[in-house]
């Protein structure tokens, strides 16, 4: 059954790919967008797709976006740790005032759904691992914050209104799309980038720290699977599987047949050291059973590379 689908932020890293899918499932699909850092690149030309360029800040654009919509994936946000700590405040309007905005278009709407991004970054430095979503939340950052009020407010709006929301909790996504030329641009994204172009990757700290690094394909999937459930909280969306940087740039060294060793810099203060989700409630709400594995995702980050490189841009082309 297709349904009328808003992806706010889709012209970005996760939602362009959200949107491939959705489109690719027979849905129509709406994008709301500022282009602050989305590309209209990373879109196809789809008979069955809508741009909307507005900010989800903006009240009247909001409202334009969700005419005739039944279900919202909202994405846009400003991304960047970093510029939380600098510009608490502008951060905040992005991310928690553009999400209410969001939350309450939806009940005056009357959708049916709304699947939100939350992040990793709520839970802050475990105190055990894996990370259940039962586990005390202790954010180290504005943005981290700016999630988990978020997930305050979608609770509280389905409380009051019955509005059905889930918030995926993501943690280190990666794949084809993101830009390495970003100033927040992903550790998998800078190493490739290194990699390719003979330079050492840097590495701040001893490398030996972990991740849950989780293949941008397979959250397309959980994010459409989860706007047709009805699962209501949140759910982390992670592979339950730790690598450390060490480990990345090894694997990265064997397949794109390099030998470049690290350069090390001091660690950054608000690094945490290992990070990695339970995915119990994953596998029970949405069926993610087998999540790319880091090698087969990181082969198709790279063939997607190669063939970007010799065909130029593919046009809403994916891995
Ligand atoms: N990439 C990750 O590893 C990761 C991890 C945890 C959470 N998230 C969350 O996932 C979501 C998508 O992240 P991404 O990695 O695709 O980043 P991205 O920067 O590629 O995408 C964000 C999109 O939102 C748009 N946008 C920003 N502010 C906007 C505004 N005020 N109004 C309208 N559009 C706006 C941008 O132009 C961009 O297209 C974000 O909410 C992010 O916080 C991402």
């Amino acid at each position: 059954m297709s349904a009328t689908i808003l992806v706010t932020g889709g012209a970005g890293f996760i939602g362009s790919h959200s949107v491939d899918q959705l489109l690719s499932e027979g849905h129509h699909v709406r994008v709301l967008d500022n282009f602050s850092s989305g590309k209209k690149r990373n879109l196809p030309e789809h008979p069955r797709l809508e741009i909307v360029t507005g900010d989800v800040r903006n009240r009247a654009d909001v409202d334009r976006a969700m005419d005739g919509v039944e279900r919202c994936l909202h994405l846009a946000a400003q991304v960047s740790v970093a510029r939380s700590v600098s510009h608490p405040d502008e951060s905040a309007q992005h991310n928690v005032m553009g999400t209410l905005q969001v939350l309450h278009a939806a009940c005056r709407h009357g959708l049916s759904r709304v699947v939100y991004a939350s992040s990793a970054a709520v839970y802050g430095t475990p105190e055990n691992l894996p990370l259940s979503e039962g586990a005390r939340l202790r954010p180290l950052s504005p943005y981290g914050l700016e999630k988990w009020i978020n997930e305050r407010y979608a609770s509280l709006q389905h409380q009051l209104h019955g509005l059905s929301t889930l918030g995926f909790r993501y943690f280190n996504v990666y794949g084809p799309r993101q830009d390495p030329q970003s100033p927040y641009a992903g550790v998998i994204a800078l190493f490739v980038d290194a990699l390719r172009h003979n330079r050492s990757p840097t590495v701040f700290g001893d490398g030996g720290q972990t991740r849950d690094f989780v293949f941008v394909a397979d959250v397309a999937r959980m994010n459409a699977r989860a706007l047709f459930s009805e699962h209501q909280g949140v759910c982390n969306l992670a592979t339950g599987k730790a690598s450390s940087l060490l480990d990345l740039i090894a694997a990265l060294n064997t397949l794109l047949e390099s030998q470049q060793v690290p350069r090390f810099d001091a660690p950054r203060s608000e690094d945490i050291r290992h990070s990695l989700g339970a995915t119990a409630r994953l596998h029970k709400w949405f069926g993610l059973k087998e999540p790319r594995s880091l090698e087969d995702g990181l082969k198709a980050l790279i063939e997607h590379d190669a063939r970007w490189t010799a065909q130029g841009p593919q046009e809403g082309q994916m891995a």
